[in-house]
Order: structure tokens, then C-alpha cells, then sequence
């Protein structure tokens, strides 16, 4: 049998050795590794709300009312008020039926998949679709079709290819993100609408990176391309821009209803802390507010500085995918901006992105100032031109 050393050993070899740091900050703008300081450049609570007030706030008091823990799953104990509440306001806010929030996005996207499609269904993933949805959709045990990213072309083909076998109850579900996890670049919603509505498949959008930064009250791309009411399943986090932990789904009301019976990581699954439930529909709250205005305004001035001062084009979205290719380059990249310049910029390798196409994914965010941004810029432009 293969002792636990030499798998390490044969990740090291092959440069896919991940460690954990010591962080003794709480999430912003700079962070405390290993007892150092950095600018930090790897998070993704993009309005800075981790740290806001009213979170702090929302938590704690709801901790005082309902304590730190639930004791059960909610098919067992029922679903505190924190918890519809907050289901509540996803639902209006998507336009949908009704919500049910999961832990974490993690397993909204395993309970989800393999509750809603199972075998002799499909489901059609974008080729940069995250783990978490490649896993519900491994789980599900429907077939799996992969069309390359954001390739309409293929998409319909594939499509084409499980009408015609498929008979009329078989489902199949299309599945993107509004704003690539590692990436960074959006997917053409509107024209995925249309090729679903063609060819009778449904869509499950996962906005995870796209809320708190698109649509006119930061509630995602399909909010800001005016399509929320034709997508089937409206997935999300709100451990990213908002700041708190917990995943969403907002769908019809008998979708939620299957969730509610099929969905094994929301049935086999202690609740959530109810503070968890109160900080996520406080974020919600502020990010649909015109405080949340104001941040993704700086934002989005942080995100138009770096691309003037690095001379690139304007990022899509928070999350900036500065490719390097080689995954010993993106490594020492890595580590000499750490130890040089004391920024934090995550080198992202196989298999968390395709072979040779490793990258810094660098996360601007609300709390940088333009100083931080200047910063940046000027240490990858120094790096550049120095290979
Ligand atoms: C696109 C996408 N979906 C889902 C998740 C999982 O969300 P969570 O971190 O809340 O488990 C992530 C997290 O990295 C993600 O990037």
C-alpha cells in the first residue's frame, strides 16, 4: 500500500504541494503571514465587508438571540427565522419562487446537481466550470458533456446531440458561472438563454464572483443583463462579496421543494450558525444600498487605475488572471513578489487550471487604496520587464 509520505513526495516532485500559512489577521487589505505583513491580493471579499459594522453587528445579535449553534439539520429542527428570513430576501431580490440556503457554496453546487439530475439525464458543464460543480455533477451520475469555455458553437452542438437521443422527460441542466473563478471573464448569459429555451435544456448560473460587483444593486450578471426570470437555477456564495459564508440557491418553488427533499448535503447536514444566516442577509442588505454603490464604485476606479498603470485592459471583474504559463514561473513569480515587494498574489496551477496555463490570480478589492494599487502595478511591470 502507498504510504501518505510518498504521495507528498510525489506531489512535490510535480510542483502541486500545497501548505497552509499561519494568518493572524483578520480578512482586508493587508495580512499576516507566518508573522509578516503583506498587502494582500487574494481575497475575495471584493467590497470589504468582512470587516463591516453592520455584519459584526448582525452577527452578534444574533448570536445573542439564537446561540452559536443549531443542533440538527433543518428537515429536523425546521428553519429558524434567521435562515428564511434571509431565503426571503434572495427570493425577492432574484425574482424567484423561493431560495434555500447551504452552508456554503461548496455544497450548494454537490446537493444541487445530484439532486436534480441523476441517470440517463445531462448535464453540460463550461469547460472552466469550478470544482465544486464538477463534483455535483460527478456525484449526480447523469453523463457529463464539457464544451470548451464560453464556445456557444459547441454548446449547441452538444445539445443538439442529447435531443436527439434523449427522450422528453430526461433533464438536462447547462451549467456556467456569471464571472469566472479563475479567470475572471464573464459567460454570454443572454445568448445561453436562447440556446436553452431551443433546445428544451435548463440553466444554472452560479454568480459566486458576479454578486456584489454587477447589476445595478450588485445582485449579479443575470440581475445586470435583465435575464434573471429565464434562468431555471440562480446559484450564489456569500462567502466572497459578501463578506459572511453560506451558499444560495433561488429557483421555482417546487425546485426548492426537490432541494428540500433530494439535496444530501442540505438534508445529511447540521444547520448553519444562525449568525452566519444574519451577517449574509445584513451583506445582502448593504450591497443592494446605495453604501454598496459607493463600494463597487471604488472598486471598479481600483480595477480602471491597475489597468491604466499596467497599461492591460480593464479587468471584467475583481479577480485579474495575470498568465505566465509555466507553473515554476507562476511559483517563483509567487514568491519573489512575497519576499521582494510583500505582496500576496496566489500562484494558480494544475489541476486548479489547465495544464501550462498557470497564473498569479490577482483579487483587487473595495478596501485597496490607490496607493496599494500603485504598488502592485509597479512590481509587475518591474518583474516584466526584469524576465
Ligand atoms: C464559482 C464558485 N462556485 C462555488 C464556490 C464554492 O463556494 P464556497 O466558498 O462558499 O464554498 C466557489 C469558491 O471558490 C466558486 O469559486
Amino acid at each position: 500500500m502507498r504510504t501518505p509520505e510518498s504521495e507528498l513526495d510525489s506531489l512535490e516532485q510535480s510542483n502541486q504541494l500545497r501548505k497552509l500559512s499561519h494568518n493572524e489577521s483578520a480578512a482586508g487589505a493587508t495580512i499576516v503571514l507566518e508573522g509578516k505583513e503583506y498587502l494582500n491580493f487574494s481575497s475575495n471579499d471584493y467590497l470589504g465587508l468582512a470587516q463591516h459594522p453592520k455584519l459584526i453587528d448582525a452577527a452578534i445579535r444574533s448570536t445573542q438571540q439564537w446561540g452559536t449553534g443549531t443542533g440538527s439539520s433543518r428537515l429536523v429542527f425546521g428553519s429558524q427565522t434567521p435562515s428564511k428570513a434571509l431565503e426571503q430576501w434572495i427570493a425577492n431580490a432574484k425574482g424567484t419562487e423561493a431560495a434555500l440556503v447551504f452552508a456554503n457554496g461548496y455544497t450548494t453546487s454537490v446537493g444541487t446537481l445530484s439532486a436534480l439530475v441523476g441517470k440517463g439525464d445531462t448535464i453540460i458543464l463550461d469547460k472552466l466550470s469550478h470544482a465544486s460543480l464538477i463534483d455535483g455533477a460527478r456525484l449526480s451520475g447523469a453523463t457529463i458533456r464539457v464544451f470548451p469555455h464560453n464556445n456557444l458553437e459547441k454548446l449547441e452542438k452538444i445539445l443538439q446531440s442529447v435531443r436527439a437521443k434523449s427522450e422528453p422527460e430526461q433533464r438536462c441542466i447547462i451549467v456556467t458561472e456569471g464571472v469566472f473563478s479563475m479567470d475572471g471573464d464573464t459567460a454570454p448569459l443572454r445568448e445561453m438563454i436562447n440556446l436553452k429555451n431551443r433546445y428544451g435544456a435548463w440553466l444554472l448560473v452560479d454568480e459566486a464572483h458576479a454578486l456584489g460587483i454587477y447589476g445595478e444593486h450588485g445582485m449579479g450578471l443575470a440581475s445586470q443583463l435583465a435575464c434573471s426570470d429565464e434562468i431555471e437555477l440562480q446559484m450564489g456564495t456569500l462567502g466572497k462579496a459578501a463578506g459572511s459564508a453560506g451558499g444560495y440557491l433561488a429557483a421555482s418553488h417546487n425546485i426548492i421543494q426537490l432541494l428540500v427533499n433530494k439535496a444530501r448535503s442540505f438534508i445529511y447536514s447540521t444547520a448553519a450558525p444562525p449568525a452566519q444566516y444574519a451577517a449574509g442577509l445584513a451583506a445582502l442588505k448593504l450591497i443592494h444600498s446605495d453604501e454598496g454603490s459607493k463600494l463597487r464604485a471604488k472598486l471598479w476606479n481600483n480595477l480602471n487605475l491597475f489597468a491604466e498603470l499596467t497599461n492591460t485592459p480593464v479587468p471584467e471583474s475583481s479577480i485579474i488572471a495575470w498568465q505566465v504559463g509555466d507553473t515554476n514561473k507562476a511559483l517563483s513569480l509567487m514568491q519573489t513578489l512575497r519576499e521582494d515587494y510583500q505582496l500576496i498574489c496566489p500562484a494558480i496551477r494544475y489541476p486548479t487550471v489547465p495544464r501550462n496555463t498557470a497564473r498569479l490570480r490577482i483579487t483587487i478589492t473595495a478596501s485597496h487604496s490607490e496607493e496599494h494599487i500603485h504598488k502592485l502595478a509597479t512590481a509587475l511591470l518591474e518583474l516584466s520587464e526584469a524576465n
